[in-house]
């Protein structure tokens, strides 16, 4: 092949490769390499389309933003493009942009604003008069998904701007994401419950918005940030200050840390500034953003087809460590997923040493090409979660070797299968040790039975033992078979008795959690307990009865109907009872039965005689409950002095409003 050639070829591949890529990304939420590699196809294939325009071609990957549409959303088409951003990792090229962009518009005088890159998903959203009328994804940047109601469940984003003069039409750019915290919270929520992790906050903020069902969106701690201007009408702005600090006083969410900076010196001080506090964000920040913020000269500067001439991100390398992937071993979780773990040759990533990540699942390791003995990138998933994020081939010896998983189950030897739907395997075995470990564990922690002192090396003694097969029989175990346990003092076999005995008496809400039914997490457990009596009723339920619920959709219901109609289940619950473990909510039995009985209410602003509390105890006493959002399903919103937001919401969507009066006449 000629120089030529070779060049045409590695422009047609890189493009095949990052179209590739951007698919991954975009359509699936799994990215298959690190940013920072995608980053780098993306830039030589960058250089070689500026040093070759003959070979430029209009569809190349580089014209494109993203996403095709998602099915079971609406596509909406923006008013005025949604562009990305060009980034850089070099301070050098942060220099040529202040160089370029001070020739371009030489008589313009301007000054820098940072703010933090925040990876998430971008949104626009659509105020009009001052409600919001629609929410969008980014989609390829000119048209996009309508998500509407799924960003009206994110509590962040007001449904009325808090201006008694707002313009006619603003629209706002930001992004969505998911907090650390949330992240590493719902990520645990999922493992307990078979179901697959998220990588990242950004692919849970992804995959949480992509739901068809808002109910399930709500329940994702996701949040928001404002940093850019769509169309607007009625309203201008001279500098990008000033439209955040207006955004600020409409009520919606914007950066809590903004830099203005008058010149690049300044700018790359900031940037120190931003990288030192970079993990005392409650989100992940992956850079910083820095934007010209005279607004006058934006048409001057112009854009290109994918982005503006006036900013720039400037991205962190990622904080990641090279080590040997040792073995792959297997665990096996509460109900039976097996789930390949990578053991890692010990390596300090972003302070702390990792050992072990979970690889989720066999696709997850053919995706990513994973052999024994590779040389591979770790990472920290949300600052927290170890996780291997991609493979050095170029270091293999060809001692390497593929990894296969167990056709049966490594803690029992019973037969796996797979499930049509999933792509888990999963030991069938209802006697395996291991599920019976993750089951108890699950059974007795925090959020669900709360045995305080029963921990892990306890529990296998108990199975070794072979004297527990069920949760239930914890409570058999006699005082003589605990002190019998090692290291097992006559003080913790009492105490361990005694929590045991309070665990009896647990609210009913940590009992349905405990038991482990797939996708209830404590929060519907709770919704679920202030429904039913008693988990007889709720075994009772009809499909219908459940997704009547608040916060139950049609999946969980589904899942809570197939949970207790399986035989073993029921006989785990009586056993459950005939050892003593409560079943029936402790919440007085007026409570359902009151005059605000099925009733939901919403309370905002101050009430003149009651404080919110009693309000909301009083409500409940009476039957009714108390939610904090206003949605289609509230029946009453009590509003009293400064009510804000909730109250335009209420009026908006025609839910009767009363005040505290309205209330007492109720009661
Ligand atoms: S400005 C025309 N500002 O990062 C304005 N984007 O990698 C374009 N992002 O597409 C966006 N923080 O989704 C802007 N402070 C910020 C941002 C930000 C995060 C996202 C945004 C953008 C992507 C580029």
């Amino acid at each position: 092949m000629s120089d030529a050639d070779h060049i045409k070829k590695r422009i047609s591949d890189l493009r095949a490769e990052i179209r590739r890529h951007n698919e991954r990304y975009y359509q699936d939420a799994a990215p298959l390499i690190p940013d920072r590699e995608y980053d780098a196809l993306v830039a030589e294939l960058a250089a070689l389309e500026r040093d070759h325009p003959a070979w430029a071609a209009a569809d190349s990957p580089l014209t494109e933003i993203g996403e095709t549409p998602t099915q079971g959303f609406a596509t909406v088409t923006h008013a005025v493009p949604m562009l990305s951003l060009a980034n850089t990792y070099d301070v050098d090229e942060l220099r040529a942009f202040d160089v370029r962009v001070r020739k371009q518009v030489p008589s313009a005088q301007f000054d820098y604003v940072l703010e933090p890159k925040i990876d998430g998903v971008a949104v626009t959203l659509r105020y009009e008069h001052g409600a919001l009328t629609l929410g969008a994804t980014r989609g390829d940047g000119r048209q996009g998904d309508d998500i509407t109601r799924n960003l009206r469940t994110i509590k962040a984003i007001p449904a009325r701007l808090t201006t008694t003069a707002p313009p006619d039409l603003l629209e706002v750019r930001g992004e969505v994401f998911m907090p650390k915290a949330g992240f590493v919270a719902l990520n645990e929520r999922r493992a307990a419950e078979g179901q697959p992790v998220f990588a990242n906050p950004r692919n849970a903020a992804v995959g949480s918005l992509k739901q068809l069902d808002p109910r399930i969106v709500a329940q994702r701690p996701l949040g928001a940030v404002c940093y850019a201007l769509g169309a607007c009408e009625g309203i201008a702005f001279d500098t990008h200050a000033e439209l955040l600090a207006t955004l600020k006083d409409f009520g919606l969410p914007v950066h809590p840390r903004t830099w203005i900076c008058p010149d690049l010196d300044a700018v790359l001080a900031a940037l120190t500034e931003l990288e030192s506090l970079r993990h005392d964000f409650p989100f992940e920040i992956d850079g910083g953003v820095i934007k010209i913020n005279q607004r006058a000269w934006y048409d001057e500067w112009g854009y290109t087809a994918k982005s503006p001439r006036w900013a720039v991100a400037y991205k962190y390398e990622p904080e990641r460590a090279e080590t040997t992937l040792k073995a792959i071993t297997i665990q096996v979780g509460r109900t039976g997923i097996l789930t390949p773990v990578a053991e890692l040759e010990p390596v300090t990533v972003a302070g702390s040493t990792i050992h072990r990540a979970t690889l989720h699942n066999e696709d997850e390791i053919r995706r990513k090409d994973l052999l024994i003995g590779d040389r591979v990138w770790v990472e920290k998933a949300g600052e927290v979660i170890p996780a291997v994020v991609g493979v050095r081939k170029e270091k293999r010896t060809g001692n390497e070797q593929a990894f296969t998983m167990p056709d049966t189950c490594p803690a029992c030897g019973g037969p796996v299968t797979r499930r049509a739907d999933e792509v888990a395997l999963r030991c069938t075995n209802r006697q395996c040790p291991a599920q019976l470990k993750q089951w108890v564990r699950h059974f007795a922690a925090r959020g669900g039975m709360d045995i305080d002192g029963l921990g892990d090396a306890l529990i296998e003694q108990l199975i070794n033992r072979q004297w527990i097969e069920s949760p239930a029989d914890l409570y058999r175990i006699t005082r003589e078979q605990w002190r019998s346990l090692e290291r097992m003092g006559e003080k913790s076999a009492d105490n361990l008795m005694q929590a045991l005995d309070a665990s009896r008496q647990r609210d009913l809400w940590r009992l349905i959690f405990a038991l482990g039914i797939p996708h209830v997490g404590t929060r519907s457990a709770q919704a679920l307990e202030a429904h039913f009596p008693d988990l007889d009723h709720l075994m009772a339920a009809s499909p219908t009865e459940l997704e009547a619920l608040e916060d139950i959709g049609p999946i969980m219901a589904q899942a809570i109907i197939t949970f207790f109609a399986a035989p073993h289940n029921q006989a785990l619950i009586a056993d459950l009872k005939a050892v003593g473990v409560n079943t029936a909510s402790h919440r007085p039995a007026t409570a359902r039965t009151g005059p605000l009985q099925g009733k939901t209410l919403v309370l905002t602003g101050t009430l003149p005689d009651m404080t919110r509390d009693e309000a909301r105890a009083r409500i409940e006493a009476a039957g009714g409950k108390v939610t904090s959002s206003v949605s289609q399903k509230t029946d009453y919103v009590v509003a009293g002095e400064n009510a804000g937001s909730k109250l335009d919401k209420a009026q908006q969507l025609n839910i009767t409003i009363i005040d505290e009066k309205g209330l007492l006449d109720l009661l």
